[in-house]
């Protein structure tokens, strides 16, 4: 991380405006305990941009950190008076009562928090706040929590439904415990719009080799081992891992956000392992940890302590140290590869990474057709509606399809009659919402610029242009 920062200091030198890189060194700063350093840069962001909620919640975090909590929580309230939905700064002042004592206001803040941006789930503010609110033990919460975490997993409950049908799994302790999902996907590639060139890259790297097993035990060559998914939010990175399983016909075993920090709560690395045998015994199988950048997360406060044990316990069970993972393919998804764990890369680990980047305008055209197969339609034209929307992710045309569900389905109440979407009303709503990928390059461009060691962002600066391909 020093080294980063040094990098960092180095590019403002040349840019000493540029507020992206200055939150980025300033957030480095506080990794590293420089609190005036951080201070500083966050002020020179609200030089030129006074409403900053960035920046005036970095200095509500500065403010906490010197003790003046009651400063922190000032600043912090002003931010949520300008932006309420900013849920940074609600996690915020949960830490902010946490120091004060104030366990149950710290819960509601976390709560309301957590609600607007679940990707911001704390497992250290979790662990302090165990136990706060008894309900949260409840196992059939924890079951449903767990699905949503997963966006996609919900929409196809018929999936989930058919699970049953498919056999309970062998040696289902951790199923069983709900420390995992465990099904085998009907969804394939085919319910996957676009994304040509990851499904190419997913069948040479995965399922080629879980196909020709034989071939590479006459190599003496393993299957298996991690590969890491990572790109901006709603890309598609949860939706394609869940289509290879029904690709290759393999039992999908998946851990959720919520799954990944029960183990951190109960510091189980004993569940960690009681995941791994399921997936073992049910090989070939695909074992997916969601959003792994909680798991996997290079955070100073995560790191020592309790919470360490877990790591270990994860990595080892890759390694494969103790039993055979052979036919067992890990699967990561993240759209914060920053916060993984170089250690997590190693050979043998995560080795393998692929980029999902948003779709371009024929793979936007293509996700369009799939979605609209579950919509009554008029006329259709993916393609006009896909030039319109340069830079939306899968999630983002979603929401463009519920916008335009919403509109005529208003019309539709008050005549009775099904009336059928058309282009027009796709493209009017798309005019209504904004592209979430963008804010996600902004960051994804300093890493990749800054700290791209052995190249992991290369795929990032291509796309960006930045870099030959
Ligand atoms: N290629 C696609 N084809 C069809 N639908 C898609 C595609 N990509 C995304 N979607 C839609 O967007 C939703 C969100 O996708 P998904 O949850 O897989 O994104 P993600 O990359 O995992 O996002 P996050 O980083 O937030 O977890 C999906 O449930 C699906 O409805
Ligand atoms: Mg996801």
């Amino acid at each position: 991380m020093a080294q980063n920062l040094d990098a960092l200091r180095l590019a403002l030198q040349h840019s000493p405006d540029n507020a992206p890189l200055l939150i980025l060194f300033a957030e480095g700063c506080l990794d590293e305990g420089l609190i005036e350093d951080a201070e500083q840069s966050f002020q020179q962001v609200l030089k030129n941009d006074p409403a900053h909620a960035e920046a005036r919640l970095g200095l509500a975090r500065v403010a906490l950190l010197q003790g003046k909590t009651s400063q922190a929580a000032v600043r912090a309230e002003q931010v949520l008076s300008d932006t309420p939905e900013c849920a940074a700064a609600f996690l915020l002042l949960a830490r902010i009562h946490i120091t004060e004592g104030e366990l149950s206001k710290a819960k509601a803040m976390y709560d309301k928090g957590i609600a607007l941006n679940r990707s911001l789930a704390d497992p250290g503010i979790e662990k302090d706040l165990h136990g706060v609110r008894p309900d949260s033990d409840d196992a059939s919460g924890r079951k449903r929590a767990a699905m949503t975490s997963s966006g996609s997993f919900i929409e196809s409950a018929n999936d989930s439904a058919d699970a049953e049908d498919d056999g309970h799994p062998r040696g289902g302790t951790a199923f069983d415990l709900g420390l995992a999902d465990f099904e085998k996907p009907k969804l394939n590639f085919s319910g996957v719009g676009g994304m040509e060139s990851l499904k190419e890259e997913i069948r040479m790297k995965i399922i080629y080799p879980l196909q020709h097993a034989e071939l590479f035990k006459a190599y003496d060559k393993k299957i298996g081992g991690g590969v890491l998914l990572y790109g901006p939010p709603g890309v598609g990175k949860t939706l394609i891992s869940k289509a290879t399983a029904g690709e290759i016909q393999a039992n999908f075993i998946a851990l959720g956000l919520h799954q990944i920090l029960d183990m951190w709560i109960g510091n189980s690395e004993k569940n960690m392992h009681e995941v791994f045998e399921l997936a073992r015994q049910n090989a070939p199988s695909i074992l997916f940890f969601d959003e792994v950048d909680a798991l996997a997360a290079d955070r100073r406060d995560l790191r020592q302590s309790a919470g360490r044990n877990l790591i270990n316990a994860f990595l080892s069970e890759m390694d494969g140290a103790e039993s055979d993972n052979d036919g067992v393919l890990i699967l990561g998804a993240t759209n914060a590869p920053w916060h993984i764990d170089p250690a997590f890369r190693r050979p043998g680990r995560f080795d393998r990474t692929l980029f999902v980047p948003p779709p371009d305008e024929g793979g936007r055209a293509a996700i369009i057709e799939v979605m609209a197969q579950k919509k009554p339609i008029g006329e259709l034209d993916p393609r006009a509606l896909a030039k319109k929307t340069e830079g939306f992710s899968g999630a983002d045309l979603k929401a463009v399809f519920d916008l335009a569900t919403e509109e005529v389905l208003n019309g539709a109440m008050k005549t009775g009659k099904v009336i059928p979407l058309t282009t027009k009303d796709l493209i009017k709503a798309a005019s209504r919402h904004k592209p979430t990928t963008k804010a996600w390059f902004e960051s994804a461009k300093n890493y990749a610029m800054y700290s791209n060691q052995s190249g992991f962002y290369d795929d990032v600066l291509k796309h960006l242009g930045l870099m030959k391909r």
